[in-house]
């Protein structure tokens, strides 16, 4: 007897979260970026990984539209886009919880920034002055700051290369944590090979002059991950290759 003939449904296609085709970018006569293309799912973690000068930052401003100037098109964008930068850039005149909560226009909201307080691990510290705060202190209000408008995408722009190694391990945990539980994308700049592996689920190699991508690597690796993980140390190991055929180092 004929089976009747069954066809699998086809899995809904994901809208990305956030889906940039950038064909060029030049500051006057210097072409900065060639062609870059820049999509991400809800909640995944994508690094992005070259030399100084290829045009990192500048890809995370044409994400963020605080720069429009380019050619190409920015298909989708999720509503709310948090930003940390390499440096704190705390006021040094408010107060932990007023940094927080005062950095965008919704409107200071008491109870938000005391659970973000709690959440980036600085409870007892909200009256505190950014004077008093250690690098990696002053980093932690930087992300709650970041986290404050509850965006679907946090964009980090070398966010802990100025603290010490032992600092970075900590703030890349916190980090990884707080994207599971608040459930948002990150798109992370960074210079750092071990870095850029431990914390994504594809880290794209941008080449120099002007900037492409040149490899992506993906890291199907769950999370929590082991940074001993040999798996990782392979993926370095790519990671460098790519960099070497990119002759970036
Ligand atoms: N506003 C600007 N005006 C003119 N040139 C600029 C401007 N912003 C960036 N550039 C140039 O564009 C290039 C890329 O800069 P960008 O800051 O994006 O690099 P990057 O990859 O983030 O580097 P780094 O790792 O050092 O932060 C650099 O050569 C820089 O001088
Ligand atoms: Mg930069």
């Amino acid at each position: 007897m004929n089976q009747p003939l069954r066809i699998a449904e086809p899995a809904p296609p994901v809208e990305p979260l956030l889906d940039l085709q950038v064909e060029g970018k030049a500051f006057g006569a210097t072409q900065v970026l060639g062609q870059v293309q820049l999509q991400l799912q809800p909640g995944e973690i994508v690094s992005l990984l070259g030399p100084s000068g290829c045009g990192k930052s500048t890809l995370l401003r044409l994400v963020a539209q605080l720069d429009q100037d380019f050619t190409g098109v920015l298909h989708s964008r999720p509503e709310q886009i948090g930003f940390v930068f390499q440096e704190p850039r705390l006021m040094p005149w408010l107060s932990v919880a007023e940094n927080i909560g005062f950095s965008q226009d919704q409107g200071y909201d008491r109870a938000r920034v005391a659970g973000l307080i709690e959440e980036v691990g600085l409870d007892g510290f909200a009256a505190a002055l950014p004077k008093a705060l250690s690098g990696g202190m002053a980093q932690r209000v930087a992300i709650a700051r970041g986290l404050y408008g509850q965006p679907q995408l946090l964009l980090l722009d070398e966010p802990f290369s100025a603290v010490d190694a032992f600092t970075r391990f900590k703030l890349q945990d916190l980090l990884l944590d707080l994207a599971r539980r608040h459930r948002i994308a990150l798109l992370v700049v960074t210079h750092d090979v071990d870095e850029a592996l431990y914390l994504s689920d594809r880290v794209l190699v941008i080449g120099n002059r002007p900037g492409t991508v040149c490899r992506e690597l993906r890291v199907k690796l769950d999370y929590p991950r082991d940074r001993r993980d040999e798996r990782l140390a392979r993926l370095r190991g790519e990671a460098l290759e790519a960099l070497h055929s990119a002759r970036v180092i």
